[in-house]
């Protein structure tokens, strides 16, 4: 067994309650963690940490959970950027480009594929992210969605079947022929490839019964559901989330009170997306209203190409501080822990005893200038196990 001390941590945010200052965020100042092969064995006062065989340097600065997003579209090829410009001059989002991200990607080589889910995963761990879920959804035959899914267990165990995302257009007039390919040969041959299954449930898009018949058909098949629901309007995405036990409902940007209650009274997780309403100009949710009730609230990136082309978790955060009225320790729960409630894995998302080595360190002496200085790069490293997985030029561990 190696042990390794990773020491000179100015503030170290466990987000285990039962840590350091009894805050939610469990706070430790000028703190240590032990990590024994990839977990977190030890975390305490610097003065107090036992002797290891290898020794880590934070450099004073603050270290967080490794970001958890819980909701990317990792695997796609393509961009949307005229669909993002005519946007910005005033036209409405209706999913309708999610066919043109259908064609390029059933167009691509699955190396382009490979290549292209590599490069935003390289940004992703440059921003602090260590655990990501990604979902299929771009391939829409069977064919096309088993190579989105084979990709992406390539980079995640947190992979979801989201065959109900569009209607493809060879079966345009044909819904129901469609929806019986996904409950059919589409799902046994992508339920062994995925943990989840997904729908997007919402106006334009699929019905509150067509949900609902695809994520019986996919827990059937053995994988538990999670939705998207109530982006472009007030729906049935929340209250399906918590008549079928899903794990998550994303983006809720339009929830009613009853659907608030609904979720305060289940296990579903209410994730937020701040990139899709960010660049879709969509209006932000009131994500104090969900937190108050008493909501576990999660926050993603939703890392796709039509609305939100977006791979930094800190950005996240300081648009659920500034204009979803989360408080800066709301904020780096949602996008630590909230994460790993949203994909039932209470291994990560923390750092106290038994939790994954997974961590970020900040150049900064508190996690509050992830809100408060927005767009500076202040991750300077990224680790994942113990190991680390990105290091800003002139960071280094080891001094
Ligand atoms: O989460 N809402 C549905 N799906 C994606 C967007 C898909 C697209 O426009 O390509 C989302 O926002
Ligand atoms: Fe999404």
């Amino acid at each position: 067994m190696t042990t390794t001390l990773l020491a000179g941590i100015g503030e170290l945010v466990t987000c285990d309650a039962a840590f350091g200052d009894g805050s939610p965020l469990g706070i430790l100042r000028d703190a240590a963690l032990v990590i024994e092969d990839g977990v977190v064995a030890w975390a305490g006062p610097g003065a107090a940490a036992p002797a290891t065989d290898r020794f880590l340097d934070a450099g004073g600065g603050c270290v967080v959970p490794g970001f958890v997003d819980s909701h990317t579209h990792l695997v796609f090829a393509g961009e949307r950027s005229d669909e993002f410009a005519a946007r910005m001059a005033g036209e409405p989002y209706t999913g309708g480009g999610i066919a043109r991200t259908v064609l390029a990607t059933r167009a691509a080589t699955i190396e382009e594929l490979r290549s292209g889910a590599a490069a935003r995963l390289a940004e992703m761990t440059a921003g602090g992210t260590t655990t990501i879920e990604a979902k299929s959804g771009y391939g829409l035959t069977v064919a096309d969605e088993v190579r989105l899914l084979e990709v992406s267990r390539e980079f995640t165990r947190q992979t979801t079947f989201l065959g109900v995302h569009a209607v493809p257009q060879e079966y345009a007039g044909d819904r129901e022929g469609y929806l019986d390919l996904v409950c059919g040969a589409m799902l046994e041959a992508c339920a062994p490839l995925a943990r989840w299954v997904d729908v997007f449930c919402d106006r334009g898009a699929f019905s509150e019964s067509e949900a609902r018949r695809v994520l019986s058909a996919g827990k059937a098949a053995g994988l538990m559901p999670r939705l998207h629901g109530n982006q472009l309007g007030y729906g049935p995405g929340a209250g399906l989330a918590v008549e079928v036990g899903a794990a998550s409902v994303d983006h809720c940007t339009y929830l009613t009170d009853d659907d608030i209650d609904a979720l305060a009274g289940s296990e579903v997780v209410a994730t937020l997306l701040p990139g899709a309403d960010f660049s879709t100009r969509a209006p932000y949710p009131d994500a104090r209203r969900l937190v108050d009730a008493g909501v576990t609230v999660a926050l993603a990136t939703d890392c796709n190409p039509g609305t939100s082309y977006i791979t930094s978790m800190p950005l996240m955060i300081a648009l659920a501080v500034r204009e979803l009225r989360m408080t800066p320790a709301q904020a780096l729960l949602a996008a630590t822990s909230g994460g790993a409630a949203a994909l039932r894995d209470p291994r990560v998302g923390r750092l106290s005893p038994g939790a994954s080595a997974d961590f970020a360190v900040l150049d900064c002496p508190s996690f509050v200038h992830l809100a408060y200085r927005p767009g500076a790069r202040l991750v300077v490293a990224t680790a994942k196990h113990g190991d680390a997985v990105y290091e800003r030029p002139g960071f280094s561990f080891s001094r």
